[in-house]
């Protein structure tokens, strides 16, 4: 059988090194994305440079992705930016910021969630999409805007995914294809706040694989919250402070 194929745009120290191990370990064959990397190249990693605040990356991605390798199963979506301002100044944020701060949480992310689907659909068995999320799609964080809109506007975009080939897979192929499934992927405190500190690199990696590979305990939504430990963990759609 094919190595399965990943690609993890927003690739650091963090989520992306945990990402790109755990799934190499998967025996996946990986491409991450950040603009420091070298475009070093093996059999099972490939570091591919790009800015994701400009979009049109994003397709150059997938292209040196598809021809050195083929079409990729799992893509992981974990840039972010944001400009914060003083938490009674919201709005307070200039057009090009706000501009460039969009790019990189919605533009360039819906452009990854558009070429994942062009590669779902030419391949059968899990196909997932993973973006990164955090707690603003249960309520706004003052002060930090960009971030909030970017979050919430990809999440649309996923939740239409979702709703729309999730579904398409189930009708036409019943037996021979696992569903596609997109998912936004926000860790919690077990309390249910935001992780403002001590986000969880290798709980992201182990979390993103479990849902990749359809190995988590019971069902997931596409708001897909989780605590380090335990997975999926449902909290009521309002911010915990
Ligand atoms: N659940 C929550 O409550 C919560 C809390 C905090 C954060 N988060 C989310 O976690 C994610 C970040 O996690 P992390 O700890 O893995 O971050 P990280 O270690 O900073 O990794 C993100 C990487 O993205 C790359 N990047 C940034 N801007 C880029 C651009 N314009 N083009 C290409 N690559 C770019 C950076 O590499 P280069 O500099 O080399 O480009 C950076 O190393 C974000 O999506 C953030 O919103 C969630």
């Amino acid at each position: 059988m094919a190595s399965r194929i990943a690609i993890v745009f927003g690739a650091g120290q963090n989520i992306g090194t945990s990402t790109v191990n755990t799934f190499k370990a998967a025996g996946y064959k990986v491409a991450h994305v950040s603009r420091s990397a070298d475009g070093a190249k093996d059999d099972n990693t490939y570091a591919v440079s790009a800015d994701l605040t400009k979009p049109s990356s994003v397709s150059n991605v997938f292209d040196k992705v598809r021809g050195a390798w083929g079409e990729p199963s799992v893509v992981v979506y974990n840039a972010a930016a944001v400009h914060f301002t003083e938490k009674e100044k919201s709005l307070d944020v200039a057009t090009e910021d706000f501009e460039t701060d969009l790019a990189i949480n919605t533009t360039s992310a819906f452009v990854a969630a558009r070429e994942a689907f062009a590669s779902f659909q030419k391949s059968s068995g899990p196909r997932t999409f993973l973006y990164t999320g955090n707690a603003t799609l249960a309520g706004p964080l003052p002060g930090a805007l960009t971030l909030g809109v970017g979050k919430n506007a990809t999440a649309h975009v996923i939740r239409l995914a979702e709703q729309q080939f999730r579904d398409q897979d189930i009708r036409f192929v019943p037996l021979l294809s696992l569903p596609q499934r997109y998912f936004f992927v926000d860790e919690r405190k077990e309390d249910g706040k935001p992780m403002f500190t001590g986000l969880g690199g290798q709980a992201h990696a182990d979390f993103f694989l479990s849902l990749a590979e359809r190995k988590t305990a019971g069902e997931v939504p596409y708001n897909a919250t989780f605590v380090s430990g335990k997975g999926y963990t449902e909290f009521p759609n309002e911010l915990i402070l």
